[in-house]
């Protein structure tokens, strides 16, 4: 889409047939608040997803699409019926206060941990431990050494994100987002330290990439042109998450066939580190490299605040700007920014647990 000249983060943006208010995106946050045996939505998800729906878009947080994708306790799914009625009501809240929804898709592969599959390892790329901790209903844990997930299990894996796809359709969602980012399932196919398979999954840049575009294809089949999304973070270091000489190839390689997507977006996070002396250090500035690169809709993500979002806007870097914190304790972000208003701050620890505090309770600017 031309962009015009004097475009700010309040400037309306049409994305796949969706004419989106505004430019200023929620990013995905996991908050733990589906504490129900089924991982249902409820009330609360409700209610917070319904004050923060003056966003141009809002990104639901990490949504599991089968039991086997489970890794963080609490976070929700997409795979049951219940759960299909509780994004429904989500989905409906958001649309009545005129705001566009997209469920991101997620599978937590090594990030896991056995306490959600009974004792049973989780599935990942290869028996390589992520050297990660996992939160699980009994707290924190190290990540173990899961198992390799075989041809077959990497197909039906596929066919889970399809069937999580029609599901976000039943749920009146208006598209998805693929999570190929931090530190899930798909960023450790992309990994060369994390993926040392031999065969067609594992090796070149093309076959480390092939699970993700697999499963776009899957996407895209069930919600055609514009309505499917994806993010990447390819400057993530933790654990054993390690950027090699790989890392730039394969991303290149990954954008260019991104390219070749009807896509809605794709959204990029940005390091907060120093990044020279790195294998990726020509990723510092992380959006620049990218956007030539990346013919479609970009959202920059990761430390923006409302002056670097209209720059990065304003300067044609990106087409949108996500925030994930702001929107916490800033449930009318949108509002404080378009009139210049402080920032509330938030409280880190009810970020990942708890119920209506921290989650339900932050005021709107007076
Ligand atoms: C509480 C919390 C939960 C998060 N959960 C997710 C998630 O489920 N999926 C995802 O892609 N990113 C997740 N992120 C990362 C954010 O979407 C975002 O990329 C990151 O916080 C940087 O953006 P910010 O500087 O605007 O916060 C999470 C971040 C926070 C703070």
């Amino acid at each position: 889409m031309p962009q015009p000249d004097d475009a700010s983060l309040f400037t309306p943006y049409a994305l796949g047939g969706l004419q989106l208010r505004n430019r200023v995106v929620m990013a995905s946050m996991t908050r733990g608040r589906a504490r129900n045996a089924e991982l249902a939505p409820t009330e609360l998800h409700v209610e917070y997803y319904r004050q923060r729906a003056t966003a141009g878009l809002v990104l639901t947080e990490g949504t599991w699409i089968s039991p086997r994708a489970i890794g963080f306790v609490n976070a929700p799914g997409l795979f049951t019926e219940r759960q299909i009625a509780g994004w429904r009501a989500v989905t409906s809240a958001v649309h009545s206060e005129g705001g566009a929804i997209f469920a991101q898709l997620a599978h937590s592969g090594a990030v896991s941990h056995p306490d959600f599959f009974d004792g049973e390892l989780p599935p990942a790329p290869s028996a390589v431990n992520p050297g990660l901790r996992s939160f699980t209903p009994g707290g924190f844990k190290d990540t173990v050494t899961p198992r390799a997930m075989s041809v077959e299990e990497i197909a039906s894996t596929v066919a889970d994100y399809g069937a999580a796809a029609k599901n976000a359709r039943e749920a009146g969602f208006d598209g998805v987002e693929l999570h190929a980012a931090t530190t899930y399932l798909l960023p450790e196919f992309l990994n060369s330290a994390l993926n040392i398979r031999e065969d067609g999954y594992g090796g070149s840049a093309a076959n480390r990439t092939r699970i993700v575009l697999e499963v776009l294809d899957a996407l895209i089949a069930v919600w055609g042109p514009g309505r499917v999304g994806i993010k990447i973070s390819p400057t993530l270091a933790v654990g054993g998450f390690e950027l090699t000489d790989k890392t730039i190839e394969t991303y290149d390689y990954l954008i260019g066939r991104l390219n070749e997507l009807p896509l809605s977006h794709v959204q990029i996070g940005r390091p907060m580190n120093d990044l020279s002396g790195t294998a990726v250090a020509a990723l510092q500035d992380t959006i620049g490299y990218y956007r030539p690169r990346f013919k479609g809709t970009l959202i920059a993500n990761s430390g923006f605040d409302r002056d670097s979002a209209n720059t990065a806007i304003g300067s044609k870097q990106a087409d949108l700007v996500s925030f994930a914190k702001p929107f916490i304790g800033n449930p009318d972000l949108v509002r404080r920014f378009r009139e210049d208003l402080p920032l509330a701050t938030s409280s880190p620890e009810t970020y990942y647990q708890g119920g209506a505090q921290g989650y339900v309770d932050y005021p709107t600017a007076i």
